[in-house]
């Protein structure tokens, strides 16, 4: 997961730089680089593989400077190599950039440059961003205006940091959505800028945390905050104390919320290195996958648990339609005793994000015997599940603290739905054209769920309104089927409210008696395959008199038209809406718990990795 440093004082910028990034190595990356000024000209070390190679650099090629800006990678547009590293340099070299997040208009910023003469020197979409910041600068914009100017035409979510040696006293840093945090560090003649607390924490304790649409101008002597348009800001200072647990949760009540917030960089992160945009194909070379072994699976089982096992059921679907090979999806605790129907032409897929839950990996042991290919989406990496598959797809969600999953239910939907365009590709069940189509919807989504995020005072006004609830029903159909069942766990495991799923259609074969107004309904009903059906469920429960909030698709006034509340979701491809669907029913269950007064991220009789039967 890509971590920025930046460092403007009077110590050695190398030096800081370097061991931020250091800090920050856990979240993963593949290659490192740094940038400082040093005698009026901007250098730059960068490599790739582990920040060791960055490090051997640096020692072979000192630079000493006071002021400079680090990164490390996990690539998205482009292989991980030394020249796609960042920071990037402007073809004059005056200007240099690191950057997280997708520039989601790329291709078109990149012809543009092109057609002005400009020769990218790497295959990444950051490059786009130093040559515009450096054009603006040519046609008379300071380094403020002109990082402004470039930051108005990219598309998607962002964190920036600049420098330039046309104005070298200061660094620029700035964010937009959610593609992981800005964070500014203030000490006594210097200042330090980094995407996450870790990297600066020994330094200084103030920060101020930089929200979406601010840019920071930051200098020896202090910062100046504004908004992207150019409003003034006044700097909110906060103290973090000086344990690293609460340092982590930095700006957040819990660590459930952080981790809702860091979706948007988790699913950046999930897609990075997989996903090829200007070919339209996927890459997930840890499943040792050829076209032969895809052509010869008959069946997939898809097996795990909980919240895992909720993506898993979105992932049968997804893999039925787009690859057209018959799944099923198995809790893993049933599927271990059920002398199961599988065989060498089975592939037996858990999911975990633990990658210790006892479960899940005796039903791993249970397929093998059977002769079964055993693949897993995993979070933890170098788990029990992770080594005992035979091929893996590690989830880019770092650390997950919170009891209730969130991240880890949100990536492995997409790792699944990438999965699903991949065997296709590899079976030809699909054409190039419709593979190119299916992966280009990927790009929408951080920022489907940034906008999902962006909401979440409306969502609090519904935690408002729900918090004395003592029973709910959670419904959805088809894709949304599970995540109906998903936000009925979130809100039993953190709220303790009796929270029931079902399939909507199930509804009139009984659950329906339970209807009236101390049952308040929650029905999903975004414009999907399944929206009329939905529709129909929900006057339905109007009818008996019930209470009903539905997640909606933002401007729907019909179904707000029917409903007491309304959740609003932004219109995403249907087959990726559950990843947009479930986060204000994750923010909803976290906010009632919180309201509750309850224990959010250790909520009672619960425990994050579930190591027993
Ligand atoms: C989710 O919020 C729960 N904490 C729980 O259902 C969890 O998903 C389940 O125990 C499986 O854990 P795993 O993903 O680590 O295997």
């Amino acid at each position: 997961m890509c971590g920025i440093v930046g460092y403007i004082g009077n110590q050695n910028a190398t030096t800081i730089v370097l061991t931020g990034l250091k800090k920050l190595e856990y979240r993963g990356y593949d290659s490192a680089g740094l940038a400082v000024i040093t005698n009026g000209h901007i250098e730059v070390r960068r490599d790739a593989g582990k920040l060791a190679n960055l490090e051997l650099l640096v020692q072979n090629q000192p630079i000493v400077g006071k002021i400079g800006i680090g990164h490390t990678r996990w690539a998205t547009h482009g292989e991980p190599s030394a020249r796609n590293a960042h920071p990037h340099l402007s073809t004059t070299g005056e200007v240099v950039v690191v950057h997280n997040g997708i520039v989601e208009n790329f291709i078109e910023l990149k012809e543009e440059l092109v057609q002005k003469g400009i020769e990218f020197q790497s295959d990444t979409d950051t490059e786009t961003i130093v040559h515009l910041i450096d054009l603006y600068m040519k046609l008379g914009q300071n380094l403020e205006t002109a990082v402004r100017t470039t930051l108005s035409r990219l598309k998607g979510a962002h964190g920036v940091v600049v420098m330039s040696t046309l104005e070298k006293d200061k660094i620029i840093a700035a964010r937009i959505g959610n593609a992981g945090g800005v964070v500014l560090g203030l000490g006594e003649d210097e200042n330090f800028i980094a995407s996450d607390i870790p990297a600066i924490l020994e330094h200084t304790r103030k920060l101020v945390f930089l929200e979406s649409r601010q840019m920071a101008v930051v200098t020896r002597e202090g910062i100046e905050i504004s908004t992207i348009e150019g409003k003034k800001v006044s700097p909110q200072i906060s103290s973090v104390a000086w344990d690293p647990v609460s340092a982590e949760k930095g700006e957040y009540r819990h660590f459930m919320q952080k981790e809702i917030h860091e979706q948007v960089r988790a699913l950046t992160d999930t897609l990075a290195g997989r996903v090829d945009f200007e070919e339209g194909s996927i890459r997930l070379p840890q499943l040792n996958l050829t076209a032969e072994k895809a052509k010869k699976i008959e069946k997939i089982v898809i097996t795990a648990c909980g919240t895992a096992s909720n993506a898993g059921m979105v992932g049968k679907l997804l893999i039925e339609r787009i690859a057209r090979i018959p799944t099923t999806c198995e809790i893993a605790s049933e599927f271990r005793y059920s002398d199961p129907l599988v065989d060498e032409n089975t592939v037996v897929l858990s999911i975990s994000q633990s990658g210790e839950t006892a479960d899940t990996l005796a039903a791993m042991e249970e397929a093998r015997k059977h002769g079964s290919t055993t693949w897993s989406i995993v979070n933890a990496i170098g788990s029990q599940a992770m080594r005992i598959s035979d091929g893996f797809i590690s989830m880019q969600t770092g650390p997950e603290i919170g009891v209730a999953s969130t991240k880890a239910f949100t990536a492995p939907l997409v790792d699944l739905y990438m999965l699903a365009v991949l065997l296709a590709d590899l079976r030809g069940t699909i054409t190039a054209k419709e593979r190119k189509a299916l992966v280009d919807d990927l790009r929408l989504i951080p920022e489907l769920v940034g906008e999902c995020l962006d909401r979440e005072a409306e969502v609090e006004e519904v935690a408002h309104y729900l918090k004395e609830a003592r029973d709910m029903l959670y419904l959805g159909r088809g894709i949304n089927m599970p995540i109906a069942y998903e936000g009925a766990l979130k809100m039993k495991e953190i709220s303790y409210m009796h929270a029931e799923a079902y399939p909507a259609g199930e509804m009139k074969h009984g659950p329906i008696a339970l209807v009236d107004k101390e049952m308040p309904v929650l029905a999903i009903c975004t414009k999907d395959p399944w929206y009329e059906k939905m529709i129909s469920q929900i006057e339905q429960a109007k009818a008996r008199g019930g209470i009903v909030i539905a997640v909606a698709t933002i401007g729907d006034e019909r179904v707000a038209s029917l409903v007491d509340r309304v959740l609003r979701v932004p219109d995403a491809p249907w087959m990726l809406s559950p990843v947009v669907t479930v986060i204000p029913l994750q923010i909803l269950a976290y906010h009632i718990a919180r309201l509750r007064g309850l224990d959010v991220d250790q909520p009672r009789n619960l425990a994050k990795s579930v190591t027993v039967e």
